[in-house]
Parts: structure tokens; C-alpha cells; sequence
């Protein structure tokens, strides 16, 4: 099975560096995900291990070796395109069959890869169609079929699912882990949907112009992100700052900004620092003390009532509430809200503030 090694990968047009500096290895086997905000310089990254654009600086290894100069047909990948790029002249069945024609397959087993791949995207009763007869999910459908026929064990999906629709990309998502798995493909997806991206992976990549910010399992990422940048991107938190005023033991207590004061299990700032925590709205409740806060939004979700307050300093937070019980709170309610210190993250604060910390670009 294929690993691939990127060495001080680069990518310059002009003057902007659309990828800077990559150093990554994805094991055999493994299904990584290159996650992050539009125009961070995913597509160019993924391109470049494909072999479609050349690197300025740096080297890809493809199984160790060096693919400097060799050409994407012969470097033995699936490929699936973000613009869908299916042979046009083509008949959806041939162009599922195109790899495995291609690698001399007899006859009834090119048939019979055709169709397998055809019915996990569900269209084995569009097999005579031409592209153009299509909607757009159902081309980026054969795009992953044709990929997926081609019988690689090294898979590259840019955006494989974002023409689809949210519950059709849903079960392809589990279908695409599922097969990789199963048929012990080394997996690259690219995507800038981050919920997409924590339920397929093994391993995230975080990306923020042109540079790697933060990889780590998709649990990695949510509950001890490294980076205010992470924490920020990956799920939804609140970022709070404040200044440490007593450490004792594992545990730091810290004095908000907004007047609350919070425990966090965490204990590698020093008092007197200033700090930033991060704290996930499922991980603040109401309780007897901690921050003042006024109840100013309250949204149903399904699984929990969403509720966003603001705190004594104007600073808007959110937490959520079960909804078993309906909701205990109303709008213009003043409470108190509380910190689990388990689940809260202690940074310290950013030399430029936050807002530069989070920012996109
Ligand atoms: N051929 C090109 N010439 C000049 N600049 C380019 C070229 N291709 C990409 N760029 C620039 O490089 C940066 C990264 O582009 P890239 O397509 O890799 O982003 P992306 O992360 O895939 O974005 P998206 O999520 O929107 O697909 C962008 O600023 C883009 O404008
Ligand atoms: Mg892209």
C-alpha cells in the first residue's frame, strides 16, 4: 500500500504563495483529510501529490519514491477532480470502466467493477448516459465511481461529495471510509467542511494560508486543539480572555475580562499571564457563580436549545441545553454561568489578539 511523503513542499504563482513549506507523511492505509477555509491552498496541495501541478520547492514520494517529474498517468492514483472532469464523449459505464479497461482487465471483470462501484453511488440505471444528461451530483457520483474503479490503493478526492445533497453526502461519506478501509486504499480528501471532515478521517489536516496550522485525529482537534485558530475553526467555541490569577496543583483559575472567574484543568501558564480559554458551548451551564450573563437568543436545534447571552462586558457567549424537559430559560433572564474545567482550554492570549488568531487568511 502507497505512503505518501511531502518534504518542504512549495508553490508560489507570482507573488502569491498559494502553498508554503508542507511537511507531512500519510501513512498506508491511512485516510487523512486536508481541511480549512476556502483559498488556503488545498486543491494546489493535492495537485501537486497528483502530479498535475509542478511543485516550486519541495518533493512529493509516492511508496518512497521520488515523483519528482512523473507525470500523473503514471503514478498510480484515483483521482477525483473539484470542477467533476468526466469524459464527455463517454457513456457513464465507460467512463467507470476507463481504469479498469485500462489495466487490461478481462472483459466480465471490467464489467463487474463497473457495477460495483456504479451501485454503491446508485447508478447502475444510468449506466448509458452521457455526462451532459446528468445534474451535477450524479456526474461527481461517477467521478468517485471512476476513481474508485481504477483499482489504485492511493485515492485523491478534492471536494468528492460538495455537489451533493446533505443526506446523500452524508451516507457516501460512511460508504467512501467504509470501502477505503475495506479495500486498504491510503486516502487524501480534500474539504473545507469540517463536520465532514471529522467523520471520515483517521487523521485531520488543518490548513490556513498555504501553511499546515495543526494535525491531529478528528478528536485531537475538537477537544485539545493546540491552536486558538483550530479550536475556532473545528466545531464551535467560545473564546474568552482573561488574566491567571492563581495556579495550584493541575488546576489554574482564571479572572475574565467580563468579571467571571473559571477553573481549568490545565496548569502550564504562569499567574499574572494573560489568557485566552476556549470552551465549547455543550461545556458551559448555568450554576450558583461564575460569569453574569443575560439571556439574549434562544434557537431550538433538535438535540438542544442553543442559548446566547452577553456577558457584564457586552461579550456575546453561547451555550446549549438539553431540550428533554423543554426550555428553562426566556429571553432577558440574568444568570450565572459555569465552566466544566475538564473541557476547557487554556491559551495564552495572542501577542496580536484574537481576532488575528481566528482570522482566515
Ligand atoms: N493558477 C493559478 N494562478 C494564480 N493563483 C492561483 C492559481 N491557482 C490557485 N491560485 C491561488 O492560490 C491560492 C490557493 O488556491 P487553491 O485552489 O489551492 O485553494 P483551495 O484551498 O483549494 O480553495 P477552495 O476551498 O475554494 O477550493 C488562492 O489564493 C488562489 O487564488
Ligand atoms: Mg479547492
Amino acid at each position: 500500500m502507497p505512503e505518501v511523503r511531502l518534504v518542504g513542499l512549495g508553490k508560489r504563482y507570482g507573488k502569491v504563495v498559494a502553498v508554503n513549506d508542507v511537511n507531512l507523511t500519510v501513512n498506508d492505509g491511512e485516510y487523512v483529510t486536508i481541511l480549512g477555509p476556502s483559498g488556503c491552498g488545498k486543491t494546489t496541495l493535492i495537485r501537486m501529490i497528483a502530479g498535475i501541478i509542478e511543485p516550486t520547492k519541495g518533493k512529493v514520494f509516492i511508496s518512497g519514491r521520488d515523483m519528482t517529474g512523473v507525470p500523473i498517468e503514471d503514478r498510480d492514483i484515483g483521482y477525483v477532480f473539484q470542477n467533476i472532469a468526466l469524459f464527455p464523449h463517454l457513456t457513464v459505464r465507460d467512463n467507470v470502466s476507463y481504469g479498469p479497461r485500462a489495466r487490461d482487465l478481462p472483459p466480465e471483470e471490467q464489467s463487474a467493477v463497473c457495477r460495483r462501484f456504479l451501485e454503491m453511488v446508485r447508478l447502475l440505471d444510468k449506466m448509458s448516459m452521457f455526462p451532459s444528461e446528468l445534474c451535477g451530483g450524479e456526474q461527481q457520483k461517477v467521478s468517485l465511481a471512476r476513481a474508485l474503479s481504477s483499482g489504485s490503493k492511493l485515492l485523491l478526492l478534492d471536494e468528492p461529495l460538495s455537489a451533493l445533497d446533505s443526506r446523500v453526502r452524508v451516507d457516501l461519506r460512511y460508504e467512501l471510509r467504509r470501502l477505503s478501509k475495506e479495500l486498504g486504499i491510503t486516502t487524501v480528501h480534500v474539504t473545507h467542511d469540517q463536520e465532514e471532515a471529522q467523520s471520515v478521517s483517521d487523521r485531520i489536516v488543518l490548513m490556513r494560508a498555504g501553511a499546515l496550522m495543526e494535525t491531529g485525529t478528528p478528536e485531537q482537534l475538537y477537544t485539545r486543539p493546540k491552536n486558538i485558530f483550530t479550536a475556532n475553526f473545528i466545531g464551535e467555541t467560545n473564546l474568552l480572555e482573561g488574566w491567571v490569577r492563581e495556579v495550584q496543583g493541575v488546576m489554574s483559575t482564571i479572572e475574565l475580562r467580563n468579571g467571571g472567574m473559571v477553573r481549568v484543568a490545565q496548569a502550564d501558564l504562569e499567574v499574572g499571564d494573560a489568557a485566552v480559554i476556549s470552551v465549547r458551548p455543550e461545556f458551559m451551564f448555568p450554576a450558583r457563580e461564575g460569569m453574569k450573563a443575560r439571556v439574549g437568543d434562544i434557537t431550538y436545534m433538535g438535540t438542544y436549545w442553543r442559548i446566547t447571552a452577553s456577558t457584564e462586558d457586552e461579550e456575546e457567549v453561547c451555550f446549549d441545553t438539553p431540550t428533554l424537559d423543554g426550555n428553562p430559560l426566556t429571553i432577558g433572564k440574568e444568570l450565572y454561568l459555569a465552566v466544566n474545567p475538564k473541557a476547557a482550554v487554556l491559551y495564552p492570549r495572542p501577542e496580536d489578539g484574537i481576532e488575528e488568531a481566528i482570522k482566515l487568511e
